[in-house]
């Protein structure tokens, strides 16, 4: 039978990803795509719910779908679109906002999170309702329901967890009030995601929006500043190269990165550095990360060269995209009553 289907989108909110965001979730797209029919997805839609520049954004969707492209997503066996092509999410979305309570979607606690800058009153309603597009974005890729309708897999950190559950509340409150239409998506969790901290403040989630530029990796960046901010990291005063999530969080952190690029669990790193101290196991880590990075760099530089070939290869994908979602809003449609 047919492989699961798997959803899964990134916001092109920076010029660069990082490598949380590699090793916490685009480097499990890339090996999903083996075991699962793929859609991935750009979702600029997403990234005008804050204040943003044109320009900008339409620089960073092209910078992010050919990241994605050079990290390994593959074009023919999966899906690679930019949600915005696809004008089925917006759709869908103000379908399913007006089987969302407002109750309910005044608990996505993420809200609270993203608009205690500014303060709620001045958020933008986008903001406020982003959770109910992302439900969109995932419920337009519904496989046939059925009996031998395929899995619907997203994968998801902690933090969207809460999301996925509205998306299944909404499909299964669908399917009750208009008739059987969508497979409920179930939380994936995707074998090998590390959870990467702040260079500089290893307690703290390295973020594009938090961090310093000391505590991020950008994968384009050039070797030589990416060298020297790994050299550079925080460890402890120490020389032990041990995993201690609570006293050695910093040498935590690089064990974890060094494990997730390598390959060898953690206990063998230990052993393979003791009594040698940060310096080498550093230096080793940074070539490490420079052997992974360069050649993503090399091929996003080489896919932005040719805007033609990048435009026709996300045409491409927003077809397929949009044959999907367009076949799922067709019996939407039907069942709401248009
Ligand atoms: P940021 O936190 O930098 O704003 P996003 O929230 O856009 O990044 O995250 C995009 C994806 O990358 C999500 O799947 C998220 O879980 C993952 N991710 C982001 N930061 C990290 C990190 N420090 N460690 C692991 N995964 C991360
Ligand atoms: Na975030």
């Amino acid at each position: 039978s047919a492989n699961p289907r798997v959803l899964s989108g990134i916001q092109p909110t920076a010029d660069s990803f990082h490598l949380g965001n590699y090793l916490g979730a685009l480097r499990q797209w890339v090996a999903l795509q083996d075991s699962h029919e793929a859609f991935y997805c750009v979702v600029d839609l997403h990234a005008i719910t804050v204040e943003h520049d044109p320009a900008a954004l339409r620089r960073r969707t092209k910078v992010s779908a050919a990241q994605l492209l050079a990290m390994g997503v593959d074009p023919e066996r999966s899906t690679l679109f930019v949600q915005s092509h696809v004008p089925e999410h917006a759709e869908l979305a103000w379908v399913l906002s007006c089987l969302t309570g407002f109750g309910e979607a005044s608990r996505m606690t993420q809200f609270k999170d993203k608009s205690a800058k500014q303060g709620a009153a001045a958020a933008s309603v986008g903001l406020f309702t982003y959770p109910i597009l992302q439900a969109a974005d995932i419920l337009l890729y519904t496989p046939e329901t059925g009996e031998d309708a395929p899995l619907f897999r997203v994968p998801v950190g902690e933090d969207q967890r809460q999301h996925l559950e509205l998306t299944r509340d909404l499909a299964q409150r669908f399917n009750h009030r208009f008739g059987d239409t969508f497979v409920l998506p179930e939380a994936h969790i995707p074998q090998g995601a590390a959870k990467i901290t702040d260079l500089q403040e290893p307690t703290a989630k390295m973020s594009k929006s938090a961090s310093s530029p000391q505590g991020i990796i950008d994968v384009l960046e050039e070797p030589g500043p990416m060298r020297k901010k790994i050299m550079r990291a925080v460890t402890d005063t120490g020389t032990e190269v041990r995993y201690d999530e609570e006293n050695k969080a910093g040498v935590t952190n690089l064990l974890r990165i060094f494990s997730a690029l390598e390959g060898a669990p953690v206990a063998d790193l230990e052993k393979r550095y003791e009594g040698q101290g940060y310096g080498q196991f550093k230096k080793d880590l940074a070539q490490l990360v420079l052997d992974t990075f360069t050649p993503i760099r090399e091929r996003t530089e080489k896919l932005l060269g040719d805007e033609e070939q990048l435009d026709r290869l996300l045409r491409h994908g927003a077809e397929r995209a949009g044959a999907v979602a367009a076949r799922t809003m067709e019996l939407v449609r039907d069942q709401v009553g248009f």
